[in-house]
């Protein structure tokens, strides 16, 4: 496939550790509810059937990068789009977020997944990454994503958010070899899905743990770690010049582990500090983050000192600057605004 040349390649190459003129840019969920013309498109349209949609998924990929100048797009789709290719079916519910009717209980459950067929079960994500990085017209590099399998495990049996995680932190302690099996299958399925992602136009990749938090440092080093680092190992081996960015929120531990597993990028949540970060991760890595993202609830003067503070801790190379999760669905988008234009302006010597 041809596409357009890519007119800025900063966010690839500060993935590559290669001296960018000036710190590149863009915020996790940077698509979404805070943008009235989401909201708008949503009124008429269930988000799977967006997701579903490669038309509207690239209409909504594109709605942030047509107001703010930022330095990468993220396919708009969900990490969960895996667990119903894999046959549980997901329902994404009003106020409350994402709902599985019929969770995996116990072990013998796992005879209800299906190996899915990727290529037709998630065809509709590579069409939307091929439109999409058609319609950009080389304006940005076009991420690809998916959660990772610890990530996704807990949600397949959790059916959904929960406070404690009981039934899934169950799983390993109860089952840890069906827990193995499960974590397994899931691995299989995202190595050939992201791998097919960059066939269809992902120019880097990004592997959200979302509740990586959870574990232990030591059910994260034998139920998440070898799995994160089983993806990175194949798909590198497949695609060997995409980034790989790995975003394991709240496992601070291991930190030193991640910079070791094959990702070029370690995405920092809001909670680590940036200079520690570096000082462990001794310049193995490109660093990403990590703005409180209720720091966007400030005004746009104080959002520009956070962002010099995190900039300068941060340092100037080998940085990809973002909030430390996505943006909240009430934020101001002018406020988005004020955090993308102070990164740009200030790392790039104009303020
Ligand atoms: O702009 C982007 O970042 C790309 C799109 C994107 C979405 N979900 C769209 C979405 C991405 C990268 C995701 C990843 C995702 N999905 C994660 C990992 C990132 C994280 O937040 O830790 C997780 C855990 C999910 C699962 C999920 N999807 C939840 C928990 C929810 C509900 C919570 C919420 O924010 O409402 C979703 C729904 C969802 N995914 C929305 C969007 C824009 C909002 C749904 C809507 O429009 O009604």
């Amino acid at each position: 496939m041809v596409f357009p040349p890519l007119k800025n390649d900063l966010l690839l190459r500060a993935a590559r550790r290669e001296p960018t003129e000036r710190t590149p840019v863009w915020i996790m969920r940077q698509a979404g509810r805070y943008l009235p013309e989401y909201r708008a498109l949503r009124a008429e349209d269930e988000f799977f059937t967006v997701v579903r949609t490669p038309e509207l998924a690239a209409e909504v990929t594109l709605q942030p990068l047509a107001r703010f100048p930022l330095d990468a797009a993220i396919i708009f789709s969900d990490i969960l789009v895996v667990p119903q290719a894999m046959g549980l079916e997901v329902q994404m519910v009003k106020g409350k977020g994402p709902h599985f009717p019929r969770p995996l209980g116990a072990p013998e459950d796992l005879a209800r997944l299906r190996t899915p067929d990727i290529a037709s079960d998630l065809g509709y994500v590579f069409e939307a990454l091929t439109l999409t990085r058609q319609q950009l017209d080389g304006r940005a590099p076009l991420i690809g994503f998916c959660g990772a399998p610890w990530t996704l495990m807990a949600y397949m049996i959790e059916g959904g958010g929960s406070k404690t995680f009981s039934r899934s932190k169950t799983w390993l302690f109860r089952y840890p070899e069906a827990s193995h099996t499960l974590l397994g299958r899931i691995t299989d399925v995202l190595i050939e899905y992201l791998v097919a992602q960059v066939e269809a136009g992902a120019q880097a990749l990004q592997v959200f743990d979302s509740w990586a938090g959870l574990l232990s440092p030591e059910a994260f080093e034998v139920f998440a770690l070898p799995y994160l680092r089983r993806i990175a190992a194949e798909v590198g081996a497949h695609k060997p010049d995409v980034p790989k960015i790995v975003f394991a929120r709240g496992a601070h531990y291991a930190l030193e582990a991640l910079a070791e597993s094959g990702y070029e990028v370690i995405g920092l949540d809001w909670t680590m500090d940036p200079k520690e970060a570096r000082r462990r991760t001794g310049g193995r890595v490109t660093l990403q983050g990590n703005l409180d993202p209720a720091t966007l609830y400030a005004p746009p003067e104080v959002i520009r000192e956070e962002v010099k503070k995190m900039l300068a801790a941060f340092g100037p190379q080998g940085h990809i600057a973002n909030l430390g999760h996505g943006i909240h669905p009430d934020h101001d988008p002018e406020h988005a605004r004020a955090f993308i234009e102070a990164v740009q302006e200030i790392s790039g010597g104009d303020a």
